[in-house]
């Protein structure tokens, strides 16, 4: 049964793959800004200008090293841009207004859909002076729109140098550098930032106001460095949540590590934490009582949106870190949090592979189904024999056939023998769980039963999927559910081939209505109410 709810997983994802390569395959315009007159423009401003208002087409502004002198907007109806310098030391975007925390921001995003990378963005006012002026706003930085994602770049000021304010935003391998509440605003975002660099100051003002908002900043393997002392962070509105996870603070950290700022005497309230830290400063003797200590579930969903930060290679002659797939599994951790990637080098893994319960988080990467193949020839036993077998959570699969030389599967064709193609064990009205087969294509010897009830409320579907003569004419059984018809759910819509004939199937196969049909052909209906999926997808 083990084999089976992996046809189910395969065909859903490719589903998913053929629209992400379709919006990958637009064709991106570009345009080079030079200050020496060497490209299309001289200045930022006028190459965004330069882009028509309501554009869906991704376009990429390259900025030749430089220090542009400007301050730069990009306004709401300007989405899909991609701002690329050389690196964040030679490109650097400046300016030193202040006074205002938003409208001094040398840089202001306000479309969505916005990518940068190598960039520095600066706000000059009162940098590198021993005595400060008068610390007041001064962003370098703020964005105000959902899906922009930062990498390689750098932010640099004294006070609320990046104004994260609503949407959700990434940022890979940035630096940040300020004093004062320079992270700032009311994002849902992750930061995995290279280096955090501070002058006296609090690291974070984090605003989040109710305890059902989402939002929240996750710094996740940064280096905290700079002169102290510094606290972590400051509640801004009352439900701030700040958490620190698997960072180093150098010896710069303030003893008591937060501050409850506008928050006083509300503490609980605010989620501040430290989980798995290193470094001298990150001694908590003297902290504040308050500081949380999360659960390993609250860990795992705000930590969800952790990229990959590990891969493993196999490589049948000896070029990875291993030769079997086995081995591989067996190196990860039991209980990891970290997505861990297999990536599998192309070949015929001769071998039996199982992922145990204590193992989630993993990736199994191929090179292509025809050139990945992990094949073995047990039979006899259901859940023994199986050549794949899939214990642990949140598992993904790529480019790989797993093949069994009694049963065969991949993701485009189902071959049997005399067989019953599924049997789901759904027990009620209200388990949500059922087999779903979109776009597969079953060949093989029949005559084969379509699904036979393992439990009351089973639940399989087929969706647009080719049948070959090899379909029993009846092509369900009630099974241990004879007389018990009503609460089983089969169905097949808009099948084609020699066995989809249905003129002899058993009369309680169901129709769906449309309406019925979708909650099971979409994938975030059925199973990705959450997005599971293309947060996973991402970061392959
Ligand atoms: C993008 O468009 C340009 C010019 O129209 C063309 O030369 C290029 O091949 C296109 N690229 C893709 C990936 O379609
Ligand atoms: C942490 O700080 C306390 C006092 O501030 C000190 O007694 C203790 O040794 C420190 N722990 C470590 C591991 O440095
Ligand atoms: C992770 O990101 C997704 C979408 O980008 C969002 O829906 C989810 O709530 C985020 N999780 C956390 C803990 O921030
Ligand atoms: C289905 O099976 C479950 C578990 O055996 C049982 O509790 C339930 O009453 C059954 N429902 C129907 C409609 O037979
Ligand atoms: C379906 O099968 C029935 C009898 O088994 C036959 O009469 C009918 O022509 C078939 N329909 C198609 C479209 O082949």
């Amino acid at each position: 049964m083990q084999f089976l709810t992996f046809i189910f997983y395969f065909t859903v994802t490719l589903f998913l793959f053929v629209n992400v390569s379709h919006a990958k395959g637009k064709n991106a315009t570009s345009i080079l800004v030079d200050q020496s007159g060497k490209g299309h423009f001289k200045t930022v401003q006028e190459a965004i200008d330069s882009i028509p208002s309501n554009n869906n087409k991704w376009t990429i502004i390259h900025l030749n090293p430089g220090t542009y002198k400007e301050k730069v907007q990009i306004p709401k109806e300007k989405p899909y841009i991609i701002l690329r310098g050389k690196s964040r030391d030679t490109t650097v975007i400046e300016y030193g207004d202040y006074g205002n925390s938003m409208e001094s921001s040398t840089f202001k995003l306000f479309a969505e859909n916005f990518m940068a990378r190598g960039i520095t963005f600066t706000n000059t006012y009162d940098l590198g002076k021993d005595e400060a002026k008068k610390v007041t706003w001064a962003p370098a930085a703020l964005i105000q729109a959902d899906k922009a994602s930062f990498f390689g770049c750098g932010f640099v000021g004294i006070q609320d140098t990046l104004a994260d304010l609503t949407g959700r935003h990434y940022f890979k391998n940035c630096y940040i550098e300020g004093s004062v509440d320079f992270i700032w605003g009311y994002g849902q975002s992750l930061y995995e930032a290279k280096s955090i660099g501070l002058g006296k100051a609090y690291i974070t003002a984090q605003g989040r106001e109710r305890e059902q908002d989402t939002n929240g900043f996750v710094f996740k393997n940064c280096r905290v460095t700079g002169s102290g002392p510094a606290y972590l962070g400051r509640a801004y509105r009352s439900h701030a949540r700040v958490v620190f996870y698997q960072s180093t603070f150098d010896n710069i950290i303030a003893p008591e590590g937060w501050d409850a700022w506008h928050n006083k005497g509300k503490e609980g309230e605010s989620t501040f934490a430290e989980v798995d830290c290193q470094g001298p400063g990150t001694n908590m003797s003297k902290r504040v009582k308050w500081e949380k200590t999360l659960s390993s579930e609250e860990l795992e969903q705000l930590a969800q949106n952790e990229s990959l930060t590990k891969t493993i290679v196999v490589d049948q002659s000896g070029k990875g870190q291993f030769t079997t797939v086995q081995q591989a599994i067996d190196s990860i951790p039991s209980n990891n949090k970290q997505w861990t990637i297999i990536l599998l080098n192309a070949g015929v893994y001769k071998e039996k592979v199982m992922i145990v319960k204590e193992k989630p988080y993993i990736i199994l990467k191929g090179i292509g189904k025809s050139s990945t193949v992990i094949e073995w020839g047990d039979s006899g036993n259901s859940m023994e024999s199986s050549t794949f077998k899939l214990y642990a959570p949140n598992f993904m699969a790529r480019d790989i056939t797993f093949k069994n030389s009694v049963i065969h599967v991949n993701a485009k064709s189902v071959g049997l023998l005399n067989a019953y193609i599924t049997a789901q064990g759904r027990e009620s009205d209200k388990e949500t769980n059922g087999f779903v087969f979109k776009y597969c294509t079953v060949t093989g010897t029949g005559p084969a039963y379509l699904g036979r009830a393992y439990k009351n409320h089973s639940t399989v579907v087929f969706y647009r999927s080719t049948f070959d003569d090899i379909i029993a004419p009846e092509g369900w059984d009630a099974w241990y559910n004879a007389g018990k018809e009503e609460s089983i759910t089969y169905a097949e819509v808009d099948c084609y081939g020699p066995g989809a004939n249905k003129s002899k199937r058993v009369k309680w196969e169901k129709k769906l209505s449309s309406e019925e049909m979708k909650k099971f052909i979409y994938a975030k209906l059925f199973l990705n109410q959450d997005n599971w999926i293309e947060e996973q997808l991402k970061h392959v």
